[in-house]
């Protein structure tokens, strides 16, 4: 048997929205493509939220509009997906990796002030792992250094930060509706944004340069990022059990905190002061991250390591404005990928396949107790207890779940 890291919740209301949007033969972005950047706009209270063909064409798109590009430099969190970076590089601007907190996995003033210069034109703080960084702290620093913030929710659908819906804060805020993400359309993506006329910059650039289909007089050079009837019917009937997904995602990350609890060597992420997190993946730091993740390959649990980081990643050796002893400058985004894996996080994911994957982990780490190997920094240190043939109940009075 083999236990996915991720897969999609699709169920028979996805099946009958999008049968419904292939019959009207309306299949190119039309009605219902409207209709759930609506929906989009009432979930995240964006005063816009324009579809897009998936999210790494919407940041580019978005820094395009923003007018950033050669001769520019964008500070970007060193543990992301490489779409962060390539939108920058793409644009023609400059990428700057910096460091993130090791607890958050986010940048913050801390990490990202070292890196501004006369040419720095935007910062794009990421939400990772359905969490979200504090955009608020940014909003100073972006003032005083006249920056531009873009936010990367790719991964934040449904979270938010002092009650705000991520993304929704900076000039522009893209999400991403991938087939591993916390709803899907198969690819796509959305750019949130309350600012008109960058609203109107994003769409002219997604439709060839115009305001209106079936008109061939073109005001400026643009692309085709369109959405599709199909991928809106898909993410309507997926908004729909919003909701249910937030709190299955909460069931998985409960149980696995009550399974892991007692176990010295790892430790689950714990969200950021002020988030209302959606636990898309439920993420944990362990000493060794390869060797957790071949123990549970070997019993077929699939896992996924963190980010590789940005500034060892072969594809921008030709773009790091840092040198390569630079590396020492990411101490927590090294540390991160050494430690952190996400376990099996999918929407029904039976409770006991997770009491299963704990039971895998706890196992793998029995071998590993009793050796030399220091205790990673990001994990806890307090002496390893024995678990003896206590319940999950059990388990679960020595830390509640709530406390995790
Ligand atoms: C942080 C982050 N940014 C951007 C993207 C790009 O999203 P998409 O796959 O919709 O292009 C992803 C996708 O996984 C992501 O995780």
């Amino acid at each position: 048997m083999v236990v996915p890291q991720i897969q999609p919740w699709i169920d028979s209301d996805d099946v009958e929205s999008v049968r419904a949007a292939v019959e009207s033969t309306f299949v190119t972005e039309h009605d219902r493509t409207r209709f759930f950047e609506t929906r989009l706009r009432e979930l995240t209270g964006a005063r816009h939220a324009i579809a897009y063909a998936n999210a790494s064409c919407a940041l580019f798109a978005v820094l395009r509009a923003l007018g950033i590009g050669p001769g520019h430099e964008v500070i970007v969190p060193d543990l992301t997906f490489v779409a962060t970076a390539n939108a920058v590089i793409l644009a023609g601007a400059t990428p700057v990796f910096c460091d993130v907190e090791p607890e958050t996995l986010m940048l913050s003033p801390r990490t990202a002030t070292p890196h501004i210069t006369p040419r720095t034109r935007a910062i794009i703080p990421v939400h990772l792992y359905g969490l979200a960084a504090d955009v608020a702290a940014l909003e100073p620093l972006a003032r005083q250094h006249n920056l531009l913030i873009i936010e990367d929710a790719a991964q934040a659908v449904g979270v938010r930060f002092a009650g705000a819906h991520a993304g929704t804060r900076g000039s522009a805020g893209v999400i991403s509706f991938y087939g591993n993400k916390t709803l899907t359309t198969g690819e796509g993506g959305a750019i949130l944004t309350s600012d008109d006329s960058l609203a109107e910059a994003v769409y002219r650039l997604k439709n060839h340069g115009r305001m209106q289909k079936g008109v061939f007089v073109h005001e400026q050079v643009g692309f085709n990022f369109s959405f599709t009837e199909m991928q809106a019917a898909l993410g309507l009937s997926q908004l729909d059990k919003l909701e249910r997904v937030i709190a299955d995602k909460r069931r998985i990350r409960e149980r696995y905190a009550r399974g892991l609890a007692g176990l010295a060597n790892v430790r689950l992420q714990q969200p950021p002061p002020h988030v209302e997190p959606v636990f898309w993946f439920t993420n944990v730091f362990a000493d060794d991250a390869a060797a957790l993740a071949g123990a549970l390959q070997a019993r077929g649990i699939q896992s996924r390591r963190f980010f590789y980081p940005l500034h060892q990643q072969p594809c921008y050796r030709e773009h790091l404005r840092q040198r390569p002893a630079a590396g020492s400058a990411f101490p927590n985004t090294t540390q991160a990928y050494a430690s952190g894996l996400s376990l099996p996080s999918w929407c029904g994911l039976p409770d006991e396949t997770i009491d299963a994957v704990c039971e895998a982990i706890t196992d793998a780490l029995d071998r590993t107790t009793d050796s030399t190997v220091p205790t990673h920094p990001y994990v806890r240190t307090a002496p390893r207890k024995s678990r003896g043939n206590q319940t999950p109940a059990a388990v679960a009075c020595e830390r509640p779940a709530g406390s995790q």
